[in-house]
């Protein structure tokens, strides 16, 4: 017997916004995602003020996954994927997010995406909320740091528990949850107001999403009580730089700002850590009465995260720094970094899955891991993706020894962008995580056309052996 559980949930992930395309077909209205115009590695992707005329928004078009997904699930199905992981796109559903009713022609797209997967014996994953609120609520509310989100959010999420409680069981309420403080524009459409003290905005967004989130468990329990619904964090293992106390104080402090999050989705109250940390800062959050007995109520079934990259903290500030999945820290002169200047670093996952695992001893997925990097096309029409076999082997590996070696409960692996997609921080084609390669490049040119690299039939392998034949 292998490391895996017989059930372990093999994928892939996308994110609604990334690769379907399709911005304004069938009543969707405008999400936060398509005011984001692209960017690249050196240049910050901007938010605009709703989508301006001239300007290039790559999500607009994306990788046409809406009408393609039926090729796409097919390619997925020959892979032996057991899962599939993708969002539903609030705006196709609830266009301005404050409707009475919800728009028929994107639950149907939902529907006939789902029943897809199933055909192939493919369990959807589903990220309710993954960068894409409604951009009219931005607009009329100020988005999240608006108490009524969360009568918002919960129309939606009772529209799709009912609508697909039959097909879909594994769920996750927020796409990182935590990324909330390091890109409020990305992971929530907020931004700061003049006069505006950005902390308290923040925190006070952050706490609705929290209640918006565990009200989210409790009602999806009560409608289907099958249902697995997580929360889902960006993990940044972080190491101090040297055996200094400080340093390792400065580490053990960088990453309580995320365990600040899942300290509250798994435990159901903030940690006294986080009470202090708030006064400290002078954050006084409004809260209602009955906050405390809905974060109670809505504990997770489990913890689904993101690890791509580790991070150093130091006690010094002029350093060196490097870049990473919406974190720039110092460099760490042991690892190689990939073509974005990320840290390749498998051990960090090992470490990930055991600091996650001994904090709260509920099961963990793995719903995003990978490597960006650039591929390049043969004469042949073939892509021989070698550092991305390695890069995804060497953390397989790591998750393994989690599960034998130190007893993690480990769920299943959904490696990030199974299919090249628009990157999320750059917004650009050429950073590519996929098994299968879109032909599209950064400025929008390209037949669309899919075809199989090399870590396709590598992946396929993996899976068929479940993990032991790497
Ligand atoms: C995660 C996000 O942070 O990282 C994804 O959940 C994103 O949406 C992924 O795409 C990889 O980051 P990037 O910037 O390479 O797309």
């Amino acid at each position: 017997m292998g490391a895996f559980q017989e059930n372990f949930l093999w994928g892939g992930a996308v994110a609604a916004n990334q690769c379907e395309g399709a911005w304004d077909e069938d009543g969707k209205g405008i999400s936060t995602a398509d005011c984001i115009t692209a960017g690249a590695v050196d240049k910050e992707r901007e938010y605009t003020r709703g989508v301006v005329e001239g300007r290039y928004y790559p999500s607009h078009d994306a990788i046409d996954f809406y009408h393609r997904y039926q090729e796409d699930i097919a390619l997925f199905a020959e892979m032996g994927f057991k899962c599939f992981r993708t969002s539903i796109n609030w705006t196709r559903i609830y266009p301005h997010g404050d409707e009475t009713e919800p728009n028929e022609k994107g639950l149907q797209f939902y529907d006939d995406l789902f029943d897809e997967c199933l055909r192939y014996g493919i369990e959807p994953v589903v990220t309710i909320s993954h960068y894409e609120t409604p951009y009219y609520l931005v607009e009329k509310i100020g988005s999240w740091r608006s108490r009524e989100m969360i009568e918002h959010y919960l129309d939606f999420c009772r529209t799709i528990f009912k609508r697909y409680r039959n097909k879909v069981k594994y769920w996750m309420t927020f796409n990182e949850i935590n990324v909330i403080i390091l890109k409020p524009e990305i992971a929530a459409g907020l931004r700061l107001e003049e006069g505006e003290n950005w902390d308290q905005m923040i925190y006070q967004s952050a706490h609705h999403m929290l209640v918006a989130s565990a009200k989210a468990v409790k009602l999806g329990h009560e409608i289907n009580p099958e249902f697995q619904i997580g929360m889902m964090m960006l993990y940044p293992t972080f190491y101090g730089e040297t055996c200094h106390p400080l340093d390792q104080l400065k580490c053990m402090q960088a990453i309580d700002m995320h365990y600040l999050f899942s300290d509250v989705q798994v435990r159901g109250a903030y940690s006294r850590k986080a009470e202090k940390f708030f006064e400290q800062k002078g954050i006084r959050l409004q809260t209602e009465e009955g906050d405390w007995a809905a974060l109670k109520k809505g504990t997770v079934d489990y913890i689904g995260f993101s690890y791509y990259n580790s991070n150093v903290a130091s006690r010094e500030m002029k350093k060196d720094m490097t870049a990473g999945n919406m974190l720039h820290t110092v460099k760490n002169p042991y690892l190689k970094t990939s073509d974005w200047g990320w840290t390749v670093d498998a051990v960090g996952l090992r470490l990930a899955l055991n600091y996650l695992y001994d904090r709260y001893q509920i099961p963990l997925f793995v719903v995003e891991n990978g490597l960006g990097a650039v591929d390049t096309v043969e004469k042949d029409g073939s892509i021989h993706d070698s550092y991305r076999i390695s890069y995804l082997r060497e953390h397989i590996e790591q998750m393994e020894l989690a599960v034998e070696e130190d007893g993690v409960e480990l769920m299943g692996y959904t490696p990030w962008g199974c299919i090249d997609l628009v990157s999320a921080g750059t917004g650009e084609m050429k950073k590519r995580y996929g098994f299968v390669y879109v032909d599209r490049d950064n400025e929008g040119n390209g037949t669309l056309q899919r075809s199989k690299k090399d870590s396709f039939e590598w992946y396929k392998k993996v899976i068929a052996s479940n993990g032991a034949c790497l």
